[in-house]
């Protein structure tokens, strides 16, 4: 039986900084940004936005078409949680109209966690295979402002159905991954930026991807030149090549500009002008090449690598099925990516100094433009959604 993704839903805010206005404010050359780590718009919610509006609305679409009706697992994946014991997938069961005949969590390990949840999901279709799981990931990717993290910013969620029979892509069952105690990127309880130990990081997370490679390679018997594309998890689109490149050259393969571009320039197109999101990364890159690419991806097979800070890394594949472009939402996405709205930078500085009000008290928030659901208030320390759905 085949088990992979069904669906897949991507969304981010309505609001974005280019990396021109940021180089301009702190006065370095815009192609750092642009040439140098490879990003050009960074993606920024509105105040009124938080990764329970994100994820609810990636996951929307699915509804509006009665996709989610036999759903009995939400997994829902996200570095920046809202709440210390609730899962934020339980307020999405919510703003999403589930049954309440359905398992919901959140997981979390940085970028990681979505990966895992696809797993997960795999497992539980496998053992019932009648039956639906939706992952939901969901992220706002924010560093101090100044910091050498800061252009790497972003949001957004993506949500995808996994089931028996996929329409999209057929997940393979060969697997490896890589679990070590590090700090390259962490956030305390206590802080609403991440600390990360930037040059590190990107060490750590290629050193994840050579040991993950080295152990699904044993168990496939599969060699790069198997793949047909690879997606990468895109904390700026540079990392996904420069990752590639170490991993051809470790397994002695030779690729040329031409063959780089081939093989990952679709998947960065998206994560080029909304930036990091986190848990999502991986699987916004993969909704890119899907839904951008020009060819025909039948039957070709894509290497997916997942990487999550602290650290866990794990490289999978899945085979891409045929018809997968007749249930795509690409033209929803370019259409949402096309129309949003570009920030001064002052304007982006009060939106990042906006804080959720921590003392109890009611607040109502002012009405951003937002997808189909809003963070409308906080009362009483909980907090409060808006759907817009019938307006
Ligand atoms: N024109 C063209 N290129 C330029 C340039 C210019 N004018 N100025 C600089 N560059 C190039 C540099 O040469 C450099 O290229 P190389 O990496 O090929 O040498 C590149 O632009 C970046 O310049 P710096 O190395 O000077 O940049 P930096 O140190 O200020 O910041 C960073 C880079 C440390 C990665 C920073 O963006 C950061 O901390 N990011 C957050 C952490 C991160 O994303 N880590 C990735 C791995 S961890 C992970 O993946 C998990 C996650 O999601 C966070």
């Amino acid at each position: 039986m085949k088990i992979g993704i069904d669906r897949i839903s991507f969304y981010t805010s309505h609001y974005f900084v280019d990396l021109k206005t940021l180089a301009e404010a702190r006065k370095v050359d815009a192609d750092k940004y642009y040439v140098g780590i490879g990003q050009e718009k960074m993606g920024i919610p509105a105040p009124d936005e938080d990764v329970v509006t994100l994820g609810a609305s990636a996951a929307y679409p699915l509804m509006k078409e009665g996709e989610l009706e036999e759903v009995e697992l939400l997994l829902f994946a996200t570095e920046t949680g809202i709440d210390q014991s609730k899962a934020a997938g339980v307020y999405v069961h919510g703003l999403l109209e589930l049954g309440p005949r359905c398992r919901t969590v959140e997981l979390k390990q940085a970028c990681y966690s979505g990966t895992a949840a696809i797993q997960m999901a795999l497992g539980f279709v496998a053992r019932n295979p009648a039956k639906k799981a939706l992952v939901i990931t969901s992220d706002v990717a924010r560093y101090e402002l100044g910091s050498p993290g800061e252009a790497t910013q972003g949001c957004g969620s993506v949500a995808m159905l996994i089931s028996a029979d996929p329409r999209i892509l057929a997940i393979d069952p060969e697997a490896g991954y890589y679990t070590e105690d590090v700090m390259d990127f962490w956030r305390p309880n206590y802080r609403s930026e991440a600390l990360v130990d930037g040059k590190y990081s990107t060490m750590v997370y290629i050193h994840a991807l050579i040991e993950s490679w080295k152990q699904y390679a044993e168990e496939s018997g599969r060699e790069l030149t198997d793949f047909d594309r690879f997606c990468y998890h895109i904390p700026f689109t540079k990392m996904a090549e420069k990752a590639h490149q170490k991993l051809c050259r470790k397994c002695r393969v030779k690729t040329s500009r031409e063959d780089m571009q081939h093989l990952l320039e679709e998947s960065l197109r998206y994560s080029r002008i909304t930036g990091n999101c986190y848990s999502g990364s991986m699987y916004v890159g993969l909704t890119s090449l899907l839904e951008t690419g020009e060819e025909d991806l039948t039957g070709k097979r894509i290497g997916l690598y997942s990487y999550g800070s602290g650290c866990v890394g794990e490289f999978y594949s899945g085979v891409v099925q045929p018809g997968y472009r007749d249930v795509l939402f690409g033209d929803q996405h370019a259409k949402m990516l096309a129309e949003r709205t570009e920030l001064t930078y002052q304007q982006y500085e009060d939106i990042f100094h906006y804080g959720v009000p921590t003392d109890g008290g009611d607040y109502i928030f002012p009405q951003y433009k937002t997808g189909p659901f809003r963070f409308s208030g906080i009362s009483q320390h909980k907090r409060e959604y808006e759907s817009l759905v019938d307006e």
